[in-house]
């Protein structure tokens, strides 16, 4: 069995709010709840947009604070992050690609991968040649091993308006891929603020209520002049993994 952590979308920023709200009151509570009760799982995968303006001073302060974490965590790159900072300021594994935040995770359960989808100056995303190149050599070299795969840009429209103008901009040719492959059992995705779940190609997909701000409940022609945050809870997800079968316990906590 595999017990790990899911936080995403932190938007980290060394003094002030955003949306309203405290992301370092709402990380430090999540880290509270997770030393507390989960100090025996395995490590945290942080789904992207740690920081909410790529600055330094944002990095070195987030860094200071997960590192109050009691078990290792792998930070992933968002829309909001910067690929140096992230590489010169918080710990990476050792088969990180050089020029992206991509690496894998190998479990006991399978192969965990965790995905760049960041596309410089933009708020969309995407996956380049070099990194769909490594991802199918990846998944050619796993063979019949279970394949999870966090990414921060969702691959596929969700019928979520403002969000889907936002997506990973070339999604068909990465679903094109990893449909390909038995091996890949499920995908966990940022970027949305938003806990949603589903299935795409016959993959089942999640994604995650935000540590920061809450995106507003969907409804139909909904615009981004029109975004207010949700007055409602963060959350992480609490991720079990047994013979490839995936179980996430959505945990909210009080801001
Ligand atoms: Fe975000």
């Amino acid at each position: 069995m595999l017990n790990s952590i899911w936080m995403t979308d932190l938007h980290f920023v060394a003094q002030g709010l955003v949306h309203g709200v405290d992301p370092r009151k709402n990380l430090s509570t999540a880290i509270a709840h997770i030393n507390a009760h989960y100090a025996d799982h395995q490590f945290c995968i942080i789904s992207g947009d740690l920081v909410n303006q790529e600055t330094t001073e944002d990095y070195t302060a987030l860094e200071q604070q997960l590192k109050q974490l009691k078990i290792p965590y792998f930070p992933m790159i968002g829309n909001h992050d910067e690929r140096d900072l992230i590489r010169s300021l918080l710990p990476l594994p050792e088969n990180c690609m050089a020029e992206f935040i991509q690496y894998s995770i190998s479990t006991d359960e399978g192969l965990i991968l965790c995905l760049d989808t960041h596309k410089a100056g933009e708020v969309e995303g995407e996956l380049c040649n070099q990194r769909l190149e490594w991802l199918k050599n990846t998944l050619d070299a796993a063979q019949d091993t279970p394949v999870f795969i966090f990414m921060h840009h969702h691959p596929m429209e969700l019928g979520l308006p403002m969000l889907d103008s936002i997506k990973l901009q070339n999604g068909d040719e990465f679903l094109d891929l990893i449909a390909s492959y038995n091996s890949v059992k499920y995908l966990f995705m940022g970027h949305v603020h938003r806990a949603l779940s589903g299935t795409m190609r016959g993959i089942p997909f999640s994604t995650m209520s935000a540590i920061s701000f809450q995106a507003p409940a969907p409804v139909p022609n909904w615009t981004w002049d029109d975004f207010t945050a949700a007055d409602e809870a963060p959350a992480f997800g609490v991720v079990s993994i047994k013979n490839a079968d995936v179980n996430i316990k959505y945990t909210q906590f009080s801001q």
